[in-house]
């Protein structure tokens, strides 16, 4: 593991979750979102860069973990939020930047699904909602800082408002749908103060450095 470090005077503790998700149906198929991971492994690249300790909490993905980063690898959106509760105990800041997946099926079969066995032109899947991980770890985090990803179509902003509220999130960070899967980015942070803050076309590493400035508040006059 290459995140024993001893944090830097003023440095953070930073759980950050990126990817997918995976819910499985049986042990070759699964339910998941699209999601390459990028922004928060940059996220987490930029946070150590500046000296925080750093647990990256990522579903299946196919990126290095970057340097002085703690890694750890999930599959299942009950898995993430066991991994984010065990790591924001002891973390000053949360950065959920994953695609959760909102739902799972309601069994996960031992075999393969075979249904298409029985003749039938139709299959139906019986789903059950997943817990909400964000809106789970920010009821209880205290003054710690809590910031969450939406992915918005139609009166994004309002609905990013929306979802920071119900949420309990400090921060939303309001993503163009034009993000998925591209190097550039557009996105709008919105926070609880009323803020807002906008970044247009900007590469993911910068837009990961802003978020990290985020979370190293000015010390007050
Ligand atoms: N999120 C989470 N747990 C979930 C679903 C989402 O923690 N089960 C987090 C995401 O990591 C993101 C934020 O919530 O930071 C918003 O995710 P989004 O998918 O936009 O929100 P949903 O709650 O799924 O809302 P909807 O799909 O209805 O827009």
């Amino acid at each position: 593991m290459s995140g024993a470090r001893r944090p830097k005077p003023g440095a953070r503790r930073v759980v950050v979750t990126a990817g997918p998700t995976r819910e499985h149906v049986d042990p070759v198929r699964f339910l998941s979102n699209e999601s390459s991971g990028r922004m928060g492994f940059a996220i987490a690249r930029a946070a150590a860069a500046r000296g925080d300790h750093v647990t990256l909490i990522a579903g299946p993905v196919h990126l290095e973990t970057p340097p002085g980063v703690e890694r750890v690898d999930v599959v299942s959106a009950r898995d993430m939020l066991a991994a984010v509760k065990a790591a924001f105990e002891r973390a000053d800041v949360l950065i959920m930047s994953a695609a959760v997946g909102d739902w799972r099926p309601a069994r996960k079969l031992a075999g393969k699904w075979r249904k298409k066995d029985d003749g039938s032109e139709t299959a139906s899947l019986e789903l059950v909602k997943n817990p909400d991980i964000l809106a789970t770890v920010a009821r209880d985090k205290g003054d710690r800082l809590v910031i969450g990803f939406a992915l918005e179509t139609g009166d994004g902003l309002r609905r990013a408002r929306a979802k920071m509220k119900r949420k309990g999130a400090d921060y939303v960070v309001l993503n163009d749908a034009s993000a998925l899967n591209s190097e550039r980015a557009s996105v709008t942070i919105i926070g609880r103060d009323g803020s807002e803050r906008r970044i247009d076309a900007r590469s993911k590493d910068e837009i990961a450095a802003a978020l990290v400035e985020l979370t190293h508040p000015a010390p007050a006059q």
